[in-house]
């Protein structure tokens, strides 16, 4: 199946499965995936090392010019690199998760991680996944999805995430670091995650990965006549 060259926005709760989905669906449809969470996680850690971020965990104002001179981008196999070094696995620990709901929440942080994905959407055919992709960053995407899933399924899911990357975590961290970012991610001020009018839900907490691939492409069949 040969589908347009459109950008298709994925947006939903933390650990719905997300990225697994769009990797599935850009490998099935050759498209690019963009993981827009990665340049927050990727902004949270520069913040940490470089000291914007105080034992009080406040931000320092001067990581609006600091951000100036930060690369981040995606290099082979969308891993995130800061410079020439791939902090793809720092991304993921437990100390980047908890601090990255406040630093995505301010306001200079997301207009510079807007100016990113905006950039890299350009191109177009890419799948990108996030909070905000299809309310606001691509508010005229073509195909707009919103992912749920109960929240013992995603907890699960994250706990077994980390404990394959050799952390040692505890499921009721998990659970409560799930509800904070939920919280904070949902009532911000600026782009809060919100499902947009036009975008398709599915809730996967019992379904398989073909089942989801099924229904994407039914989706898709539907949307633009493809047979
Ligand atoms: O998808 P993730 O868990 O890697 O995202 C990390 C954080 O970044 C999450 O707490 C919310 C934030 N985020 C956001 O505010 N907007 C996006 N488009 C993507 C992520």
């Amino acid at each position: 199946m040969t589908i347009p060259d459109i950008i298709i926005a994925i947006d939903g709760y933390s650990s719905t499965g997300k990225s697994s989905f769009a990797k599935k669906i850009a490998r099935k449809f050759n498209f690019l995936y963009l993981d827009s969470g990665a340049l927050y996680r990727g902004v949270t850690l520069f913040a940490q090392e470089e000291g914007f971020i105080n034992r009080l965990a406040e931000i320092n104002r001067a990581l609006k010019d600091a951000l100036a001179q930060l690369d981040l981008h995606f290099g082979a196999e969308g891993k995130l690199y800061m410079g020439p070094r791939c902090i793809e696995q720092q991304i993921r620990s437990m100390e980047v998760s908890a601090q990255v709901s406040p630093i995505a929440a301010v306001p200079y942080v997301r207009a510079w991680v807007d100016e990113k994905l905006r950039e890299f959407g350009k191109k177009g055919r890419i799948v990108m996944d996030g909070r905000d992709i299809g309310t606001a960053v691509f508010p005229n995407a073509q195909l707009k999805i919103f992912m749920t899933a109960s929240e013992q399924v995603r907890a699960q899911r994250r706990y077994d995430e980390l404990v394959a990357k050799g952390e040692n975590p505890l499921l009721e961290e998990v659970v409560k670091n799930l509800r904070e970012r939920d919280y904070i991610d949902s009532h911000r001020e600026t782009n809060p995650l919100r499902r947009a009018e036009d975008a398709f839900e599915l809730d996967n907490s019992e379904m398989t990965f073909e089942e989801e691939l099924a229904w994407v492409q039914g989706l898709i069949q539907g949307k633009f006549g493809i047979l």
